[in-house]
């Protein structure tokens, strides 16, 4: 059987690429399967860049093709920040109502709802040899926080032609329509083919 490593010690996505990825003829492996501790700094500037630099890296430790993830929300009235500093920027508030409070005034205040969240996913098979999947969902922040699923933005975040905040989605409706299982999916058709 084909191995083959996905550069993550987040184990809510292990679990869920574990899944995904349970069809196929595939051993996928994980960090922590391989005693794998130390992670590439992430000095890229695109979401593109980073997931490379931790695929290259995982290649590199291990001779095995290797895939990483890197994801965000780009907020309008923010000038389309946070990207890729997502974490950080939801880390630096004192909470994370104080996070969504302050992204929902600078929404009202500049009358500029747009929002999207991207997943880029590079997969590196050979030395300096890598692909890149994308996976981007539209929509808008919501008025109110509201929803208890899901995770970091998902409370704030309404995609396009819905109602209901991601939180609100249950989370096989959130994967029906993510960014990640949009970058996931071409990512799967990739390899099938
Ligand atoms: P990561 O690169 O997938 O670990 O994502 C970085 C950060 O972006 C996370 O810590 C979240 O704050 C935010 N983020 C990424 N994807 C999602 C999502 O599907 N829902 C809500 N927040 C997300």
């Amino acid at each position: 059987m084909r191995q083959l490593l996905f550069f993550s010690n987040n184990k809510n996505k292990i679990i869920e690429i574990k899944k995904i990825f349970k069809k196929f003829n595939l051993e996928l492996l994980s960090l922590n399967d391989l005693n794998i501790s130390n992670e590439p700094e992430e000095i890229g500037e695109t979401f593109e860049e980073n997931a490379k630099i931790k695929s290259d890296y995982g290649f590199n430790k291990t001779g095995i093709p290797c895939f990483a993830d890197d994801s965000g929300i780009c907020i309008e009235s923010l000038n389309w920040k946070p990207g890729i500093l997502s974490k950080r920027f939801l880390n630096n508030f004192k909470s994370k109502e104080a996070c969504f409070e302050s992204i929902i005034k600078s929404t009202e205040k500049k009358s500029k709802q747009n929002a999207y969240f991207k997943t880029s996913i590079s997969l590196t098979i050979k030395n300096n040899q890598n692909v890149i999947f994308n996976g981007k969902i539209d929509g808008k922040i919501s008025e109110k926080v509201r929803g208890r699923f899901g995770f970091g933005y998902d409370p704030i975040f309404i995609p396009k032609n819905y109602i209901k905040t991601l939180a609100e989605l249950s989370t096989k409706e959130k994967n029906e329509i993510s960014h990640r299982s949009i970058a996931v999916t071409k990512l799967i058709n990739f390899l099938i083919n």
